[in-house]
Parts: structure tokens; sequence; C-alpha cells
């Protein structure tokens, strides 16, 4: 599926600006994300630390899992943006959780110097396990 410079930039400035809502007081890490639906809609997350810091959920993971909790569709392109000079790549949870809602959802990584990295989600966690691999 092909997406529009305009929807990509669209995404970018929703994921810039949930970032500043992170909840990060521990790392100070800001990262925010926007997902876009096959039901054209777009969600976004922030990541929220906690105390505990085992339990912190990365801004993809909250952008996907309100997707699935407002019923808006399946995630096809999702915008990942922080803090970092270089684009903000997803980390191996993230990646994870991307591939079991769509394998094929387009990953666009950003950074401050404006640079993306682009990928699918299968591209970034290759050889992954998912609902194929149950088997039965
Ligand atoms: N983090 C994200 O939210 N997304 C990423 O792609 C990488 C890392 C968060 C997790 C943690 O709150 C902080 O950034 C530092 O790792």
């Amino acid at each position: 599926m092909e997406f529009s410079e305009e929807l990509i930039r669209e995404l970018v400035d929703a994921a810039e600006a949930v970032r500043a809502r992170a909840h990060a007081p521990y790392s100070n890490f800001r990262a925010g994300a926007a997902v876009y639906t096959d039901r054209e809609r777009i969600v976004t997350g922030c990541n929220v630390e906690n105390a505990s810091y085992g339990l912190t959920i990365c801004a993809e993971r909250v952008a996907i899992a309100r997707a699935v909790a407002e019923d808006a569709g399946r995630p096809v392109l999702c915008v990942v943006t922080g803090s970092t000079e270089e684009p903000l790549t997803p980390c191996g949870a993230c990646r994870q959780v991307m591939i079991e809602f769509n394998p094929a959802m387009l990953v666009v990584c950003t950074g401050r110097s404006g640079e993306r990295l682009v990928r699918r989600a299968a591209e970034l966690l290759p050889h992954s396990f998912g609902k194929g691999s149950l088997g039965g």
C-alpha cells in the first residue's frame, strides 16, 4: 500500500505532539508514535514509564493497544519519533507487537535530523514468531 507524503507528514506531526505527553521521569527520553489504520484512523501513543522500570510501555505499543481498544481498525502505517538525531527505531518488543497485528505494516522512523528509515514490520523482525508458528 502506498501512502502520500501529506499523510506521513500528518502522522509525524501527531507523533511529535503526543511525544510531549510522554511519562518519562526515569529515562527523560520521550518517544511518540502515530498509527494509521485501514479505517483511515490516526491513533497516537507516547512512552509511559514506571518506578518499577520493567513495566515501562513504549510509545509504539501504547498506540497499537489504543487502536485495538478503540476498534480503530488494522494498523497499516506507523510513524515513530524521538529526540534522537538519527531515526528512532522500535525496540524488539514493539517489533513483535507490530508483527502480531500486521507484518506488512509500514514503519517510518524519524528523528531530529528529519532523515527517515522506512521498513515493513516483517523486515524489522525477520524469522519472527507469529500466529502461524503455533501450529495446530
Ligand atoms: N522507547 C519508546 O517508547 N520507543 C522506542 O522506540 C524506543 C524506546 C521508550 C522506552 C523508555 O521509556 C524510553 O524510551 C527509554 O528507553
